[in-house]
């Protein structure tokens, strides 16, 4: 089967945009990076993919001003690149823009996000220290199709992770980290390879011989 064309679009430094590089320097690995698009001239990740021989692409958001119709033309940009280079599976991580309804309802069923907690709880920005505050023992990250609301979307999968007496939200986002770059890779497997899809009633719906530990990578019940 063709391997599926995944964008990745970045903000930042890009480690779960390199998981997902390393992942496709699989050969049996169903998908690979065609494009890295950054809406950010400077993100360092923009340098991980032209390491890895992966094409980038900045459109910089400031260059389109403000407002919602700077929004919708810098959303409109961002399509026409991902269709220009026949973009099957776009993958945030870490991108730091909120889409439009349109660019969302578009691209729906094959957009993704990753998030630094077990969502639906923290979501948002600040989200380690937020945890820590709140005092939760369990915490951990979330994959999900994105939907207009943010970091609302349909569940794909999630791993989880102890907060440990003396954390503070650096160790707390290190160790959820971690688990962020098997979960990411091992989602977008599942997608690319047609084993887990979003349905018309919006929910994820997983092929039954999916075993349960792939999208739950920890604690791994299977
Ligand atoms: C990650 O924690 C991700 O979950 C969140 O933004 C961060 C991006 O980190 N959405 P990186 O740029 O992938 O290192």
């Amino acid at each position: 089967m063709a391997k599926k064309k995944v964008a990745v679009l970045i903000s930042g430094r890009g480690t779960n945009l390199q998981s997902l590089i390393d992942a496709c320097a699989d050969k049996k690995y169903p998908a690979e990076i065609a494009l890295v698009l950054s809406n950010c001239p400077g993100a360092p990740g923009l340098d991980r993919a032209g390491a890895a021989g992966a094409p980038t692409l900045v459109i910089d958001h400031q260059l389109y001003g403000k407002g919602p119709q700077a929004r919708a033309a810098f959303d409109a940009a961002l399509s026409a690149a991902l269709e220009e280079a026949r973009i099957d599976l776009v993958c945030l991580a870490g991108f730091m823009r909120i889409l439009t309804p349109g660019f969302v309802e578009k691209w729906s069923g094959r957009l993704l996000n990753i998030h630094p907690s077990l969502l639906p709880s923290f979501k948002g920005l600040h989200v380690h220290e937020r945890m820590i505050e709140a005092g939760v023992k369990i915490a951990g990250c979330t994959v999900h199709f994105v939907s207009a609301e943010m970091d609302s979307g349909p569940i794909i999968g999630q791993a989880a992770v102890p907060v440990l007496p003396g954390d503070d939200a650096d160790m707390l986002a290190a160790r959820i980290l971690e688990q962020e770059h098997r979960l990411y890779p091992a989602c977008v497997k599942l997608i690319a390879e047609g084993r887990a899809r979003l349905t018309a009633r919006g929910v994820v719906e997983f092929d039954n011989d999916v075993a349960a530990g792939a999208p739950m990578l920890n604690p791994n019940p299977s």
